[in-house]
């Protein structure tokens, strides 16, 4: 039930990235699970056509509004979980699916000009009439032992607790997070031996969907996704 939008003003922060690691680690628990890609380069649908897609993930694309709310509506009423993913700009479809969504997630690279877009999600949804209290979180994205060490990481992350939103340990940089992009599947899917990394990610990715539904959904509703209706 729960539709979860991955939302930035910025490209390559790690949205789609984030969506697909989530499918993973909620089919894993065998929810059903939905990814609406509503960015027209259409990532998702890509990967979804490559070899491995587990049973319990469904791919739509969705290239207007119209097409983004009737997929949200059958989302609703026949997935576990619903994931949309939107393309890193002002004018794409994320404000709409951030509007229509009941948590919405806003991953992040550590540095300020990163911080800046993905705090003005956050701006814009709170001036939207009717989705100020909507939940939000900034997931922190591709961190590594060297982007901690700089200052200007610290600054960013300074900018997004400033907002008074979660801050959410993320997916950080491994490589097992780029390899479902070119061998298709999901790292729960994947073979152990052929990439490396792959019990970290897996971890990650529970670790950050665990953290999502304890501290942006409604009770009910986790109770409803860890136990199937
Ligand atoms: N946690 C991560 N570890 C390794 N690479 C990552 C991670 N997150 C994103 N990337 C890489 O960063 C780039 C941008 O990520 P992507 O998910 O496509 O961002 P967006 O959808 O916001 O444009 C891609 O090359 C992707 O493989
Ligand atoms: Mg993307």
């Amino acid at each position: 039930m729960p539709v979860l939008a991955s939302v930035s003003f910025k490209g390559g922060s790690g949205k789609s990235s984030m969506v697909l690691a989530l499918a993973s680690a909620f089919a894993d628990v065998n929810a059903r699970v939905l990814i609406i890609d509503a960015d027209p380069n259409a990532p998702l649908v890509r990967w979804s056509q490559m070899a491995g897609l587990p049973d319990t993930i469904q791919v739509m694309p969705a290239l207007d509004s119209s097409q983004l709310e009737k997929a949200v509506q059958g989302g609703r009423a026949y997935f576990d979980v619903v994931l949309i993913d939107s393309e890193g700009s002002r004018r794409s479809l994320g404000m709409r699916s951030a509007i229509m969504a009941d948590a919405v997630l806003v991953p992040c690279r550590l540095s300020v000009l990163d911080a800046i877009e993905a705090i003005g999600v956050d701006i814009l949804l709170r001036s939207t009439r009717g989705r100020t209290t909507i939940p939000l979180a900034y997931v922190l994205s591709a961190t590594n032992m060297l982007s901690w060490r700089e200052r200007t990481a610290r600054d960013a992350l300074e900018q997004l607790q400033r907002m008074q939103r979660p801050v959410l340990p993320g997916l950080p940089d491994r490589a097992a997070h780029r390899a479902v992009w070119s061998y298709g599947g999901t790292i729960h899917s994947l073979d152990d031996a052929a990439v490396s990394g792959l019990p970290s990610a897996r971890a990650d990715a529970e670790a950050l969907a665990s953290a999502v539904l304890t501290k942006l959904l409604d009770p009910a509703m986790h109770t409803e996704l860890r136990h199937g209706r």
